[in-house]
This record gives structure tokens, sequence and C-alpha cells, in this order.
């Protein structure tokens, strides 16, 4: 076998190849230091819905490995298999009959192509597109402010109220004759909160705006969530003026990582997200996505999952992931922990009570100490929790931890010393 190099050495191909057996090996003991995920110890980064749903991702997607999606004649497979992923999401979302979409590679993908439909959809009515504008909650995602990088736009972020969710009139108020597009999340990821969709609705409708819902991470938990009685604003279809929708396959929808679903309210509004180009040798190039290559396991792994589970095995898991999230909460305000607004989903974040000593990056610190990882969240400072079906059966030992924690904490002085401890992403 070959010697191990340090990580900063420039790796190099090796002369001789190596057999997969020792190969594998590394590369397992490449992951030792890893977040246990596995062991339900992340709550960021990783979605785990079971060893099952796991293998069942993972053959899928190892059965399409090497097939194309840029090529749908030449893999009427991946072509039906797509057609079909979205036709379950549009149902799912409540689109209308002449809705439509696409399988992408995550959230980050969907949203660039939602912002170039706009763009693009507003260019044709001959709006001056340079520099116009996305108004979004300060909570929504910088997956936005990437797409507006991308394709020459602005991002206008708007403080949310008191609540914590998008506040309406302050968005209404920083919309402008240069404003293209309007952003509400369902829910956000900092603190898990579904914004007044109806209430943004009625902006778009009154300045004949473009509105996207970003529901990266409720598209496939929050209609489970509502089938179990979670009451939630409306956030998807139903509501008339929504334009396009993102949801993310590779989050709650628990297939492998590289899928996200685009959905249009309408054909109209989808030709504007297609790419054509026919000026070189090789042929007329028509893509729908940013990818040219398209992984075919992606795709293959989110088809299997959804047949795999449906809706009941989604409401199960959905049941075991807000079952987690009702627990923590209900603990961490037990220990005197105040929750950022109210979360009726997965995702939860939680900081001191005002006045408090205790920073909570100290709490944050020992957990981590501890074997516990997850994200944070700043003005107010909290700890963030994406949770998981799997850690239903892990939140009484968090919750032990946690108290643990804040009493070192406090025995320790507070820790106001210490600074956010990650950044996400
Ligand atoms: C609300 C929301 N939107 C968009 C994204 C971006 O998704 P991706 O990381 O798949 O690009 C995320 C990622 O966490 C998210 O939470």
């Amino acid at each position: 076998m070959a010697a191990e190099r340090s990580e900063t050495e420039r790796a190099r191909l090796p002369s001789q190849g190596e057999p997969w057996a020792a190969l594998r090996e590394r590369l397992v003991q490449l992951g030792a230091k890893d977040v246990d995920w596995r062991g339900k110890r992340s709550a960021v980064y990783v979605f785990h819905p079971g060893e099952d749903v796991l293998e069942v991702a993972k053959e899928a997607y190892a059965l399409y490995q090497s097939e194309n999606a840029l090529g749908p004649a030449a893999f009427p497979s991946l072509r039906r298999m797509e057609s079909e992923v979205v036709a379950m999401a549009i149902d799912l979302l409540n689109g209308p009959a002449e809705a439509t979409g696409n399988i992408t590679s995550g959230g980050t993908e969907s949203i660039l192509l939602a912002v170039k439909s706009c763009r693009d959809a507003a260019a044709a009515k001959g709006i001056d597109v340079r520099g116009a504008k996305i108004v979004l909650p300060r909570t929504a995602h910088p997956a936005f402010d990437k797409a507006a990088h991308y394709l020459g736009l602005l991002t206008v972020r708007v403080p949310v109220g008191a609540n914590f969710e998008a506040d309406p009139d302050a968005m209404r108020r920083a919309v402008d004759a240069r404003t293209l597009m309007i952003v509400g999340s369902a829910p956000c990821f900092p603190y898990g909160l579904v914004d007044p969709i109806p209430a943004l609705a009625e902006i778009a409708r009154d300045h004949d705006l473009w509105l996207h819902v970003d529901a990266c991470v409720g598209g496939y938990l929050n209609p489970f969530a509502e089938r179990e009685g979670v009451v939630l604003p409306a956030w998807d279809f139903r509501v008339d003026a929504v334009n396009t929708i993102s949801a993310d396959l590779h989050k709650y929808g628990y297939a492998a990582k590289g899928a996200s679903t685009l959905l249009h309210r309408s054909a109209a509004q989808h030709a504007h997200q297609i790419f054509q180009f026919d000026d070189w040798p090789a042929g007329g190039m028509s893509t729908p996505t940013v990818a040219g290559t398209r992984p075919g396991g992606a795709i293959a792994s989110a088809w299997a999952v959804l047949h795999y589970l449906g809706v009941e095995g989604y409401r199960e898991r959905t049941r075991r992931a807000l079952s987690a999230r009702r627990r923590i909460a209900e603990g961490v305000s037990a220990l005197g922990l105040r929750i950022h607004g109210d979360p009726r989903l997965a995702l939860l974040a939680y900081g001191m009570p005002e006045g408090d000593p205790v920073s909570i990056f100290a709490v944050w610190k020992g957990l981590y100490e501890r074997g516990w990882f997850s994200g944070v969240v700043q003005q107010p400072d909290g700890i963030h929790l994406m949770l998981s079906p799997a850690h239903d059966e892990v939140a009484d030992r968090y919750l032990t931890d946690v108290a643990e924690c804040l009493a070192a904490a406090r025995r320790a002085g507070g820790g106001a010393e210490i600074a956010a401890p990650v950044r996400y992403a």
C-alpha cells in the first residue's frame, strides 16, 4: 500500500493502480474524523431517515451512476423517471394541470433557475433587467444572492418581524419600480419558520411581481406535516400568485445528494428556464438546467426513494422528525432557554433568554466537545437544529447534554468571549 502523505503534501496520480480493497479501507479511514451522522450526532448537512432508506437511495444511485440525463433520447428511462418525480412533486404541492418543472442538482440550482426564468420573462416583456431587484426576507437563503450575482441582478434583504417571519409591510415598502421578484421561504433555514406567503402574494399581485417560494427544506416535509395536523399558512401552488417553488429531494425527500425539483406554474414560464444553442459543429443543444451532463444516479435515487416510502412512509418519517423537534423544543424551554419564533416543522433555533450572561456559543462548544454537531444563528445568537427522523431516538440524550453544558458554562462564568463557532457552509 502507498505510504500515507500528509494533508498539505501535494497529491500525485500513483504510477501503479491500487487494489480496491485497500482503497476502500483508506476511504473509510479518511472519514474517521467526520461528524458521526450515522450515530445521529449531526443536525445539519445530512438527513437521516433510517438505514433502509439510505440503502435504497444508494442502490438506485449505483444502478444509474453512469447514465446521463443530458441525452433523453438515449436514456428514455431517465426522462421517464424525471417526469414522474416532477409529476409527483406537482401533485404534492397542489400545482395546476399545466404546471411543469425539472430535477436539478440542488436547492441552489433550483433557485438560480427560478431567478433566471423570472429575469428572462421580464426581459421578453421589454423590461430593462440589468440591476433589477429581488426583494426577500433577511432569513432567505444566500442562494438568491448567488443567483443575483451570476445573473446581473440585485437583492434587497428586508428585516423580519418580531416573530422572526417575513414582515409583509416592510417588504411592500422595499418594492420599487425595478423589482422583479419577491421571495418567501417555507420554511426558512435559520429558524424553520414558514413566511406568510398569502400576504407576500398580495404584494406580488399589486406590483405584478414573480413570487418564488423557497421550499427547498419544506417541499417534501410540509405536505406530510400538514397531513399530521400541523397548521401552516398556505405556502404552495394553492396560493394563486405563486410562480415557482424550489423543493429539495436531497433534504426531507431523503434522496441521495444532487437532487432538487424546480416547479413552474405553467409551461410558458418554464420556457424561460431553457437554454438553446446550435451555432457549433455538433448540432443543436437544448438544456433545461445549468448542467450539461446530468447524473442519472441522482434522478434514479430520487425516483426510487419516493416510490419506496410513498405517502405513508413519508408521514411516518415526518411524525418522528416532528416528535424530535417538539421534545427538544420543550426540553430546552424547560431549561429556561428561548426558542426563536414558533417553529412547527423539524427545524428550530434556540438561545439564551435576554440579559443572561451565559453565551449560547459556550453551550454549543460544550455540545460539540461531546460529539454533537449543529449550526448556529446570530443576532440573536442561538443554536440551530435541522432534525431528521432518526434524531427522535437521541432527543433525551441530547437534552441531558444541553443541561450539563449549560450548567458548565454557568460555572465557568458564561463564556461571553466565545465567538460564533461555525459558519454555515
Ligand atoms: C431554505 C433553503 N434554501 C436553499 C438551500 C440551498 O440548497 P442546496 O444546499 O441544496 O443548494 C438551502 C440549504 O440548506 C435551504 O435551507
